[in-house]
């Protein structure tokens, strides 16, 4: 059997990350699913990718922890596919004011961390291979203001900016990086964030008036990791349901 293409899903024990990792594992890849405390939700992945007939491994590592990721990555001799996902401490939900510099420059290291180590591991073995794609998972919320969210969207801006310079430092070696945008996504993290009225508020107000699913998230990763997609790189795909082509933007937050 020809040996099967790898990927590495980060935070893929439950929501975006977990649908990631069945996909790629329906799609033949053999899927690393990373996770952080819970072993139990990652097996269940791994389990239902090998009854599905594929192939994966369950392995904790804390993505903002670089000897973790280096032994993580260490194991491996190759990398196709690298989805930077987990879903690094739960965002703050405040303002400028309610917020202290310790929880702003907590959650920017957090999130920057959870790419910046996975990244700089799987690039020689990308480089060596002359092909690679990553993709990072940001949020629509790092473009939008007045939502009591400060930590979490500006530790989001910064990962779709350090997604674009990646791009342009790896395009040369064959390397692709993309960045999906989820907007309100029916999670156990996002029922944490959103109390279940702001989920039902912002889903009235998209164009398709639903929240959007985790595999809706997954899909469009999917497509992002195929080979004929190979030409996009550098982009930030929104997977909101369509908040940004309502007429003034997104809704205000109840
Ligand atoms: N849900 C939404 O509405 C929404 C909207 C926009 C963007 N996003 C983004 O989508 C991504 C996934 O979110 P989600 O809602 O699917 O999250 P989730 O359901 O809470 O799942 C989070 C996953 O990340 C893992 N994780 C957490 N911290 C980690 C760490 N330090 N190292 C390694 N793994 C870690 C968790 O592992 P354990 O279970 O083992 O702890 C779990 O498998 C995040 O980047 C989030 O910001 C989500």
């Amino acid at each position: 059997m020809a040996e099967r293409p790898v990927a590495v899903v980060t935070g893929a024990g439950r929501g975006i990350g977990a649908a990631t990792a069945l996909l790629l594992g329906q799609r033949g890849y053999h899927v690393v699913v990373n996770y952080l405390q819970d072993v139990d939700t990652a097996a269940a992945v791994v389990a239902r990718i090998e009854r599905a007939g594929g192939s994966a491994v369950a392995a904790r590592a804390d993505v903002r922890e670089p000897g973790q990721i280096g032994e993580l990555v260490g194991g491996l001799d190759r990398v196709d596919a690298l989805v930077c996902n987990a879903n690094v401490r739960q965002p703050v939900r405040a303002s400028l004011e309610q917020t202290s510099w310790d929880e702003l420059a907590g959650k920017v290291a957090d999130e920057l961390g959870g790419a910046f180590h996975i990244t700089r591991a799987v690039l020689p073995i990308m480089r060596a291979a002359g092909r690679g794609r990553i993709v990072y998972v940001s949020s629509m919320s790092a473009g939008w203001t007045g939502k009591q969210q400060l930590a979490h969207a500006v530790s989001k801006a910064a990962l779709n900016s350090f997604a674009e310079q990646v791009a342009a430092d790896v395009g040369a070696y064959g390397i692709s990086v993309n960045t999906v945008a989820p907007g309100a996504v029916r999670t156990e993290a996002g029922a944490a964030f959103m109390p279940a009225a702001m989920g039902e508020h912002l889903a009235g107000h998209s164009v398709l008036g639903r929240m959007v699913e985790p595999e809706d998230v997954a899909a469009v990763i999917g497509l992002l990791l195929d080979e004929r997609t190979a030409a996009l790189t550098g982009a930030l795909i929104p997977v909101d349901g369509g908040f940004q082509v309502m007429v003034g933007g997104p809704p205000r937050l109840p």
